[in-house]
């Protein structure tokens, strides 16, 4: 039988990998599960850490949290530099939000009314200065915002450092699937087991296995928070080598549809992004790749001439209220990380911190408490166009 831990961490996503090297950078001994760390919606994501652009109506209690949530990130990129040597991307670039029409620029302004009243961060920009801050832009803009304190990580090269933070740190990292949790006689959550058949003991069961959380066998009704699958599908085209494309992120409305362009300090651009309602599913549909394409190109007419590097396509967990699902369970020694939605990446330093001073006697940080993990939601889902 595989040796105890005093954590076993169901998920190898940023969220199960940032709460695993985190605990493990507290002292206590840590095993990760998952059958491809860091390969699932973690690396169909563009990285944003967009406090302020994804700050929307309905949504006032989140604003907090995703503000807590950025202000955690220059100090976590950091110490994960520092503990493996390797460029995680974290860079200050602000996003610059976009309108393609009357519409969408009377959309902008009325979100940026609402960001502002939230305290948020951001201003008004006339079409001229849209493209002062991001030449490459359509003379078709009408103009749009400027939001300052929204940043990006390089998703891929974050993960890739967490692994290896993870790995420095003496985190166990198992490729496998966990299938359900064991629990013990007083019905506390005991250990995990494997799609291969294995037991993996341990003190606490953190689940961090974002859409694969539901799937979790094991447990009494009710203890896994509702999370459903939000596809979405992304693009990375190369623009220039070795050079950034524009500076700032790029968020535009286009006919009423979003469309975010994330250009990379080595000359790549991530176009995202669908959300779609279809379940399990990740194959690579023509059509969402036809629409970003075009809505990109219309925003930024020189995306016709850069090379198609990838098209792929993840699962965001939602949650009913579009809020994550952080803390302990009504099952003893279990505790859940998932629902993080669009935000996986601004909420992962704050959801791993919280997780780490959970599992050594600590309080969950304030801006996470109000989104314990055993809260009932409403069913009424709040959508998302993009
Ligand atoms: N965070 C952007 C997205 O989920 O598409």
């Amino acid at each position: 039988m595989a040796e105890t831990t005093d954590v076993v961490v169901a998920g190898g996503g940023v969220i199960g990998l940032a709460a695993a090297w985190e605990t493990a950078g507290r002292g206590l001994s840590v095993r990760v599960v998952d059958p491809a760390p860091g390969h699932g919606a973690a690396w169909v994501a563009a990285g944003m850490l967009a406090p302020v652009t994804e700050s929307t109506f309905g949504e006032e209690a989140l604003a907090g949290l995703f503000v807590a949530a950025a202000d955690r990130w220059p100090g976590f990129a950091s110490r994960l530099q520092d503990a493996t040597g390797s460029d995680t991307g974290f860079r200050t670039c602000g996003s610059v939000a976009v309108a393609l029409d009357a519409s969408d620029r009377a959309a902008i302004d009325q979100l940026l009314d609402h960001q502002l009243r939230l305290g948020l961060e951001a201003s008004r920009l006339s079409a001229s200065e849209c493209r002062a801050l991001v030449p490459a832009l359509s003379p078709a803009v009408r103009g749009g915002a400027l939001m300052p304190g929204d940043h990006q990580v390089d998703n891929r090269a974050l993960v890739l450092a967490l692994i290896e933070g993870c790995a420095g740190a003496g985190v166990k990292l198992t490729s496998d699937r966990v299938v359900s949790v064991s629990l013990d006689r007083d019905g506390a959550a005991a250990g995990v087991v494997t799609e291969s058949g294995e037991l993996f003991q341990a003190g606490t069961v953190v689940l961090a296995a974002g859409v694969g959380t539901p799937q979790i066998g094991g447990l009494p009704e009710g203890v896994v928070p509702p999370v459903r699958p939000v596809k979405g599908h992304t693009l990375r085209l190369r623009a220039e080598a070795g050079r950034e494309a524009f500076p700032h992120t790029v968020r535009g409305l286009v006919h009423g549809r979003h469309c975010y362009l994330v250009s990379r300090a080595d000359g790549t651009v991530v176009i995202g992004a669908t959300s779609e309602e279809r379940g399990y599913d990740t194959r690579v549909q023509a059509g969402a790749v036809h629409s970003l394409l075009d809505d990109a190109r219309l925003l930024l007419p020189a995306v016709d001439e850069w090379e198609l590097l990838e098209c792929i396509a993840g699962l965001r967990p939602g949650s009913p209220d579009n809020a994550p699902f952080v803390g302990p369970t009504s099952v003893a020694r279990l505790v859940v990380a998932t629902g993080h939605y669009r935000n996986g990446f601004l909420l992962a330093p704050i959801t791993a911190e919280a997780i780490a001073e959970h599992l050594t006697g600590g309080e969950i940080p304030a801006p996470l408490a109000a989104f314990r993990a055993d809260r009932r939601v409403e069913a009424a889902r709040s959508e998302r166009p993009s």
